[in-house]
């Protein structure tokens, strides 16, 4: 199409000798000419999405070419004058939004796939970069042209409500995963969008929240997953967040937008602001944010007016308008590509149910609880096996075309329930839903999706009259959360009263008839787990795995896959015991919006610095309930044949790992390393690089290799503001979890490695950095 559009440009221009501005149109190559034909109106128009519908104007829309439909989140201006298409933006990570067409009644579902949090806990680029083709592909036959995806905040704290949609606590394996599914869209010719830029890290409060981080953690922790994603897949949009970043708005931040961004890491695509209405528009366009989403009539005008101020120059404008126009000649609609609203959402669906397995995480599993044998009938319990979560709330929710619950799942695959659990679940999840509309007019949470619903007390009488009944317990615990609030510490992180005495009536009552207790988690964050584990012989980590989960589940229950999913971030005993509660709205949101010197809402600081997850834990050896990079399988590894070496640039590492168990499965490996004394205090290992295995099958072995460079290995000294790797010995750690190492091997670094870095985005405020 790029070249059909080229020959008729050059048609048009071999006609007419000259280029006049009637006949001009957008072609890839003639972007330059495109700008100096533009008046300043049509300029500041494709800097600001046409989304006046959003706030409650059809009026730009309905006089633009109805070429897609309104029901996805934002669209970029259409110019016919210049031809220049409209272009559209839709939801993500975990699949694309259901999209709608006026003149159809048809709905047009989408996969809902496993959340980000479990597609990280496969450890697995190919598999993600999979999905993210899965999703690409959706977005292209839907007609849409970019996926408002990945999402990979790092999870600062447990409590954030939007961990489901993010990856981990740790910014390598952010960043190595974001680049995969971005890799993966990007294959489509269609646009990702990694989210949200930067230290997105609360709910409370997010559009105004001041956070507050010290230069050394924003570089190592909560800019590397960006940067790495940016330097390694090439993404052609990038949101810039809601909040401010040691004082701008980031979407006003040029030191973040354009010197970090643009000038060290060599970004070239837009940037697009997280939807918000009216803010410094002279600010944003100077910053480098080049798109204002969604968009309303109000920044245009407002735009115009700077300009005419002389608060913005036109050559800002032009700068945002070139990246705008290079960014819509790469799009299916300018390449008039004819979507077909028909993606195979069948064999989607088949990935959808196969990769939730692979990131789901087997936490306990004594004397072979699991895979299930010997089991026809189930005890199904938990309002959460009725009413399964697929995925996590607001933007990030997909709307599917089905979910398929646990009990469907059991079902499924031929195991019997009891039917009478199956009775009053339902019929008490009809009464909670009943009263919820009645007590608050509506069942529905923040983005019109269900809430949780508490968890239904059981009799002891019926658990004993059930624990006979049935083969085994399956209990399923569920935790819902997303976007615009944060989560709390009682009846969420923590086991409710109800579920803890449930969870120890089931035990007493199944364990009395030497029968098993399963505990499934269905949810979208780390959840207390200290106080309980010892209950249940299996508890499976489900998380929330998208529209085929109960199928999903019960293949892992019965063996037919075998669990492969690692932990991405630490499961601590309690929620105080990360340092970063010390300074995380708690209590979630109170009071009104727009003041100021709320600590925790108004601002938040990062006193913790550098000591998110592992990073802390490892380091003061403090217990955890399951550490960072743990998960079970069906089978056993055993790892040899390590070797660490020097490339001159860093090194290489490789290791065998072999399936000395009796079953096939796969294996994934980390790769940390302790810095030697000398330079900056660091923490005690960390995570540098990972692999995993293919399908193994018993016997069978695979050599995985790492590639570590010296500036991976670097830490960011303040002092010079440059990022530096001392000169000495470093531990390679090949490690099955943080706590189980394999094998250990050294580098040397003989000279010092250094790299200068802008001095930018310092804290406005003091930090007290960990004491
Ligand atoms: C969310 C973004 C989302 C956008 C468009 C915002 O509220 O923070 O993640 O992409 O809405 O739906």
């Amino acid at each position: 199409m790029q070249v059909r559009n080229l020959i008729v440009g050059a048609l048009l221009f071999s006609c007419t000798g000259h280029v006049n501005a009637q006949s001009l149109t957008l072609r890839v190559d003639n972007i330059d000419q495109i700008v100096d034909s533009m008046t300043l109106e049509e300029k500041v128009n494709l800097l600001v999405g046409r989304n006046d519908y959003l706030f409650g104007g059809y009026e730009k829309l309905d006089k633009a070419p109805r070429v897609m439909d309104s029901s996805i989140s934002g669209f970029t201006q259409v110019i016919p004058r210049l031809g220049i298409p409209a272009t559209g933006l839709a939801d993500g990570p975990a699949g694309a939004v259901v999209v709608t067409r006026p003149d159809s009644k048809k709905n047009y579902y989408a996969t809902g796939f496993p959340i980000g949090s479990l597609l990280a806990c496969s450890w697995n680029t190919g598999l993600v970069e999979t999905i993210g083709q899965a999703i690409g592909n959706e977005i292209l036959e839907y007609g849409v042209d970019v996926v408002l995806a990945p999402g990979m905040n790092i999870h600062r704290s447990p409590l954030c409500g939007r961990n489901y949609e993010y990856f981990s606590e740790d910014p390598v394996l952010t960043g190595k995963i974001a680049a995969a599914y971005i890799r993966g869209v990007q294959s489509n010719s269609v646009g990702a969008c990694p989210k949200h830029f930067a230290v997105n890290s609360q709910e409370t409060n997010r559009t105004e929240v001041n956070e507050i981080v010290s230069q050394r953690a924003l570089r190592e922790i909560y800019l590397k997953g960006f940067e790495i994603a940016v330097k390694e897949s090439h993404p052609w949009t990038i949101m810039s967040s809601y909040n401010r970043l040691n004082g701008p708005y980031t979407q006003e931040n040029y030191e973040l937008l354009t010197t970090v961004l643009r000038d060290e890491w060599g970004f070239d695509g837009i940037v697009m602001s997280d939807w918000i209405r009216l803010r410094n528009t002279a600010a944003q366009i100077h910053a480098g944010n080049d798109h204002l989403q969604p968009g309303e009539q109000k920044q245009v005008d407002d735009l115009l007016d700077k300009v005419k101020t002389n608060q913005l120059s036109v050559a800002d404008i032009d700068i945002c308008v070139k990246r705008m126009l290079n960014y819509i000649v790469k799009t299916p609609h300018f390449r008039g590509y004819k979507y077909s609203d028909n993606p195979n959402l069948k064999a989607h669906a088949l990935l959808a149910r196969q990769s939730a397995a692979e990131g789901m995480v087997l936490l306990k599993n004594d004397n072979g609880a699991l895979p299930l044998r010997n089991v026809k009938k189930v005890a199904l319990f938990g309002c959460t096996s009725y009413n399964f979560w697929a995925g996590g709330t607001g933007s990030g929710n997909v709307v599917k075309p089905y979910v398929v619950n646990m009990q469907q799942g059991l079902n499924n695959a031929e195991f019997e329930t009891t039917g009478n659990l199956e009775e009053l679940y339902n019929k008490y999840l009809d009464y909670q839903r009943a009263k919820n509309r009645c007590d608050h007019g509506k069942s529905q949470g923040y983005y019109g999706e269900e809430k949780d619903i508490l968890e239904m007390p059981i009799s002891k009488d019926c658990i004993v009259y059930q624990a006979k009944e049935a083969d085994v317990a399956i209990f399923t615990i569920g935790r819902q959360a997303g976007e615009g609030n944060d989560r709390t510490i009682e009846n969420d992180f923590n086991l409710s009263e109800v579920e803890q005495n449930l969870l120890s009536d089931f035990c007493n009552a199944f364990h009395a008839l030497d029968k098993k207790v399963i505990v499934v988690l269905n949810v979208g964050g780390v959840v207390e787990t200290a106080s309980w584990k010892s209950l249940p012989d299996a508890i499976l980590l489900a998380w929330q795995p998208g529209q085929e989960g109960g199928n999903s589940v019960v293949d892992v229950l019965l063996g037919k896959e075998n669990p492969s999913g690692k932990l991405t971030m630490t499961f601590p005993i309690t929620v105080m015991d990360h340092p970063s509660s010390r300074s995380f709205p708690l209590n979630g949101y109170k009071g009104q919006r727009g003041s100021a010197g709320r600590e925790n809402i108004d601002y938040t600081l990062h006193k913790e610095g550098i000591n998110i997850g592992y990073r802390y834990f490892n380091t003061v050896n403090r217990p955890v309930s399951y550490p960072f990079g743990y998960g079970l399988s069906y089978t056993e590894f055993s790892y040899d044949n390590s070797v660490v070496k020097a490339t001159g640039e860093g090194f290489k590492a490789s290791i065998r790992v072999k399936n000395s168990g009796k079953m096939a499965g796969r294996e994934s490996v980390q790769l940390y390393v302790s810095a030697p004394a000398g330079g900056l205090e660091k923490p005690a290992c960390e995570l540098k690089a990972f692999a995993k295995t293919k399908l193994l099958q018993p016997g069978e072995s695979e050599m995985l290799i790492f590639n570590v460079s010296d500036y991976d290995l670097a830490s960011f000294d303040e002092s010079i503001q440059s990022w530096v790797s001392a000169k000495g010995k470093y531990i390679v750690k090949f490690g099955a979890s943080i706590e189980d190492i394999r094998g250990i091997g050294t580098y040397w670094l003989s000279k010092e490695f250094t790299k200068k870095a802008n001095n930018v985005l310092k804290p406005t405020m003091s930090l007290n950095e960990p004491e």
